[in-house]
């Protein structure tokens, strides 16, 4: 049976977009996308999920509490059986409630190498700062905002002249990549957790691109 992903978003969605192009072209083997769910009604990763047909539900958070919130969306994705889920751009932070309910099941892809500029707008943080290199990491997620293992960085160099859009622009490009690698890498159980240390396991022979 395919490896079944949930992907929760609240904008653009072009990481939801690398994820389901990988699925579909074997760089995630056998898995994917078995739903995606948005906290915003005019998310545009909602129409390029359904433009895939792959099913998009909306679930508003207004009125709402976080655990009550976030209970309807487990069960969303517990509905769909899914194995993993990845936050691609879902500006929420999780509850303890969703944490434990997917333990070790949640990715969240952020644009700066971590613990550098956790929360929003990393990549003009990281430009204010004055860094010379930034890039994003995937990690697993827990209780806390961008603090959990980390599965995978890439680095991207900050030049003189960039912008917060053109900083974004380079580091989207690796996102999109190490997104890929990493649930690759998850669904496949290939990595031990080391108290905080994600360690990447060999790729089997026969699994060899
Ligand atoms: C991405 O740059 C992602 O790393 C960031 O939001 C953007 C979503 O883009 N996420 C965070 O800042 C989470 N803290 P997308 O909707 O095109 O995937």
């Amino acid at each position: 049976m395919k490896k079944r992903i949930g992907v929760l978003l609240s904008g653009r969605g072009s990481n939801f977009e690398a994820l389901a192009e990988s699925a579909a072209a074997g760089r995630i083997p056998n898995a994917e996308i078995a739903i995606v769910v948005s906290n915003r009604e005019n998310a545009p990763g909602i129409e390029r999920a359904r433009a895939r047909e792959t099913e998009a539900l909306v679930i508003p958070s207004k009125g709402l509490e976080r655990e009550a919130y976030d209970r309807l969306v487990a069960a969303a994705l517990e509905e769909k059986k899914v194995d993993l889920v990845c936050l691609a751009g879902y500006m929420r932070l999780l509850s303890p409630y969703f944490v434990a309910a997917f333990r070790n099941r949640i990715l969240n892809i952020h644009p700066s190498l971590l613990p550098a500029f956790p929360g929003l707008e990393a990549q003009r943080q990281a430009l204010e700062h004055g860094a010379k290199f930034s890039g994003c990491t995937v990690h697993f997620v827990d209780e806390n905002l961008d603090a959990g293992p980390i599965v995978l960085q890439a680095v991207v160099p900050i030049k003189d002249d960039d912008t917060p859009e053109t900083l974004s622009e380079r580091i989207l490009r690796e996102e999109h990549r190490i997104y890929t690698e990493a649930v690759r890498i998850v669904l496949e159980g290939r990595y031990r957790i080391e108290n905080r240390r994600v360690m990447i396991l060999p790729e089997k022979v026969s699994e060899k691109r």
